[in-house]
Parts: C-alpha cells; sequence; structure tokens
C-alpha cells in the first residue's frame, strides 16, 4: 500500500473566511469616529434576528457572556441548579457556574453526541432553573423535547449553538425555538466579529434583561445619551457586567453575515464527501445525520472503531499531521478536568458515553475556503491509514 503523498502546505483544521468586505467594513467603522456599541451593533442585532427569525437578538462580546448574562437574567443565582452535558467546552459549563448555580451534567446519546431530553428529565430536580442543551459539532438536539421537559418543569431552555448557526431543528432555525438561544463568534465559527456572540429569545423581557446589564446596567448607554440634553445623566439599576459587543466588531461581523447562505452548501458537501468515502470502512463510524432538521457541520466528527485497529486516536492524529493534515479531538469531557471534579463531585467514569465517545474522536478539517484538491487530500489520508491499521480486512 503506498502512503499518498505529504501536503506540500498544511491543511488547518479552519481558517476564517475574510476578504476585502470585511477589511472595508472594519475601516469604515474605524474611520467613522464611533467605535464602542452604537449603530452598528444595532443593525447586526436587527439582520440577526432576521436571519434566525426570532423576535430579539442581543449582541455581547462572547458565546460565553451570551450564557452567563442570559442565565443571569433569567434569574439563575446560587443555590440553583443547571443542567448541561459534559460533552462539550468548557465555556458552556463555566457560563453556568459563574452565576454561583450547580451545574449538573447528564450523560450523551451515543450516536449524536447530544443530551437527550428523557436524560435531562431524569436528573431534574425542584432547584434545576436551567436546561441548557449544546448542539455538538452542528448537530441539532431535539429542541421540541427539551422545550416540553423545560415547559412541564418552568426552567428556563437556553441552547448553546456556538456550533450551530443556520441548523435547523424540526422545522425551525436553531436560535428560534428556545427559551433563549447564544451563538459566538469566535475565529473559528461559522460568521466571526473576532470575538463575539448573541443572544437570540421571543422573549422580550429576557431580551431587555440580558440588555439591561451587558453594558454595567446603566439606565442609559453611551449611545443612548448621545441625542438627549444631558448627556452625562444615568442610574446605575443592577449589578453591572462589561460584556458588550463594539460597533468595529459588529462591522466585521455585517460583513460576515453575508457570507454565510454561500458557506453552508460547501460545508454540507465537504461533509458528504467524507461520509460518503469512509461508509466502506468498517474501522470508523461517520457523524449521524440529523433525523428531523438540519446540520450546520461546524465540525466533522470522525470515530474510530478502536478494536478494529492497530492504531490508537492520539497516533491517528499525529500520522495525519505527518500528511501536513490537521486533526484534533472534540472534546475532553468536562468530568475528567479538575475543576469540575473539585466543584461538581463528578469523576472519571460518570459518563460512560462521553468518555467512549472522547477516546475515539477525530475532528477532520472542515472550512469553506477548502477546494476539492483538499478534501481529496483529507479522503485519502484516512483511507490508507485505516487500510493500514486495519486489524484484519478480508481484501
Ligand atoms: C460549545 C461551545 N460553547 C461556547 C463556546 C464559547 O464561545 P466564545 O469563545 O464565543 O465565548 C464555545 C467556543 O468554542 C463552544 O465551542
Amino acid at each position: 500500500m503506498t502512503p499518498p503523498p505529504r501536503r506540500s502546505t498544511k491543511l488547518q483544521l479552519y481558517a476564517p473566511w475574510i476578504d476585502e468586505d470585511e477589511v472595508e467594513a472594519a475601516a469604515a467603522a474605524l474611520r467613522s469616529g464611533w467605535l464602542g456599541m452604537g449603530a452598528r451593533v444595532a443593525e447586526l442585532e436587527e439582520r440577526f434576528a432576521s436571519l434566525i427569525g426570532c423576535e430579539h437578538a442581543v449582541a455581547l462580546n462572547s458565546c460565553t457572556a451570551a450564557l452567563n448574562l442570559t442565565l443571569v437574567a433569567g434569574g439563575v443565582h446560587a443555590g440553583a441548579t443547571v443542567i448541561t452535558t459534559p460533552y462539550t467546552f468548557t465555556a458552556s459549563a463555566e457560563a453556568a457556574m459563574r452565576t454561583g448555580a450547580d451545574v449538573k451534567f447528564v450523560d450523551i446519546d451515543a450516536a449524536t453526541l447530544n443530551i437527550r431530553p428523557e436524560a435531562v428529565e431524569a436528573a431534574l430536580t425542584p432547584d434545576t432553573k436551567a436546561i441548557v442543551p449544546v448542539h455538538i459539532a452542528g448537530h441539532p438536539c431535539d429542541m421540541a423535547g427539551m422545550r416540553d421537559v423545560a415547559d412541564r418543569h418552568g426552567a428556563l431552555l437556553l441552547d448553546d449553538a456556538a456550533h450551530a448557526l443556520m441548523a435547523r431543528t424540526g422545522g425551525a432555525r436553531v436560535g428560534s425555538v428556545g427559551g433563549a438561544t447564544a451563538f459566538s463568534f469566535y475565529p473559528t465559527k461559522h460568521m466571526t466579529t473576532i470575538e463575539g456572540g448573541m443572544v437570540t429569545t421571543n422573549d422580550a423581557a429576557l431580551a431587555e434583561g440580558v440588555k439591561g446589564i451587558r453594558y454595567h446596567a446603566m439606565s442609559r448607554d453611551t449611545w443612548a445619551r448621545q441625542e438627549t440634553r444631558k448627556p452625562w445623566a444615568y442610574d446605575v439599576v443592577a449589578q453591572g457586567h462589561k460584556c458588550n459587543m463594539t460597533d468595529v466588531a459588529a462591522a466585521v461581523g455585517l460583513a460576515q453575515l453575508d457570507k454565510l447562505p454561500g458557506q453552508m452548501p460547501i460545508r454540507e458537501r465537504i461533509a458528504m464527501r467524507y461520509s460518503e468515502a469512509f461508509a466502506d470502512l468498517p474501522e470508523v463510524e461517520t457523524p449521524a445525520v440529523p433525523s428531523s432538521g438540519s446540520h450546520a457541520w461546524h465540525l466533522y466528527i470522525l470515530r474510530l472503531n478502536a478494536e478494529a485497529l492497530d492504531i490508537d486516536r492520539d497516533d491517528f492524529i499525529l500520522a495525519l499531521n505527518d500528511l501536513n493534515i490537521s486533526a484534533i479531538v472534540h472534546y475532553i469531557p468536562l468530568h475528567l478536568f479538575t475543576h469540575y471534579q473539585r466543584t461538581c463531585g463528578v469523576r472519571e467514569g460518570d459518563f460512560p458515553n462521553a468518555e467512549s465517545a472522547y477516546s475515539r474522536v477525530v475532528s477532520l478539517p472542515l472550512w469553506p475556503g477548502m477546494d476539492e484538491q483538499d478534501t481529496e487530500d483529507v479522503v485519502d489520508a484516512v483511507t490508507w491509514l485505516v487500510k493500514k491499521h486495519a486489524r484484519r480486512r478480508a481484501s
């Protein structure tokens, strides 16, 4: 078996889709004389809400802030419990813990890598004030089921859609069906404002609550005071946060928003090409496709069937790197980290599906700037490695 040629350049796991549109938009904002939160932030909020099909969107400086401030505005406090998944980036749980609440993890579904409404329901207690499902990799959670559990229990449903911009759950866009939804505009995500995030909701009081605390809980922010007779006058009405988005960031976001529809078919085409190419390899498992709704394909998470291979996951990734193809692990489950073991009373062995996934996952390059040759290089490298290390294959 001849190995595929090593690529002459490194294929990144992800690269942002930035061109002159973003450069010009940022330059115009910089030249405008107004850099902080102003008209461009308001425009991004309006256009984002209309894209998602929800009533309100509130811009922040990260998805972590979006999660944290929404929980605070939704009344989550010390002594409350927030249910979430251990199979996510630390921000999902960190944001909940920063409210003073306790985090309770429930194990994921082995096929989708998402938590299921049944598991959430089984973990509910009278202290549960919020449920934070995460649409991992862009695979939408069962939001109708989650909504049902949350509504019956009177808990806030706040989905973490850092991976799921443009995904659909049932017939609706993710972001239009939770109590509220948090999005990330970090550089690796579908769209970027460098650092940034957004909360979407149909709940006017919740949107006002987040807006009210994102800029020091001042009764009127600097922009709103500009046109008044006494622009220096304001009150501080609650415990504030400093989590607002800037107009320069929003200018980049507005240019990125225009690129969203065009990138979704490219993401889907790459993901489908991988899944088709690997379908005949019993040594690997391709990602599940949603039974209803649509995937946002933020990540392509391949899983190795360890017993069928004589190479472990880490060495598999290193071997891809040797061929100049980046690959990585999403995620180390949160209950394996020191902080969560110390603060949440969790330990290794508690969430077998999350641990099993962790031991097998390999995230492959997936971003809209990849061309066909890039995609085929990944297909060839993975196929060659799997065949080379298959324990036994009928020829
Ligand atoms: C699932 C998930 N939630 C939240 C975040 C936090 O996003 P941000 O960096 O915008 O705070 C991330 C970031 O990668 C993430 O992957």
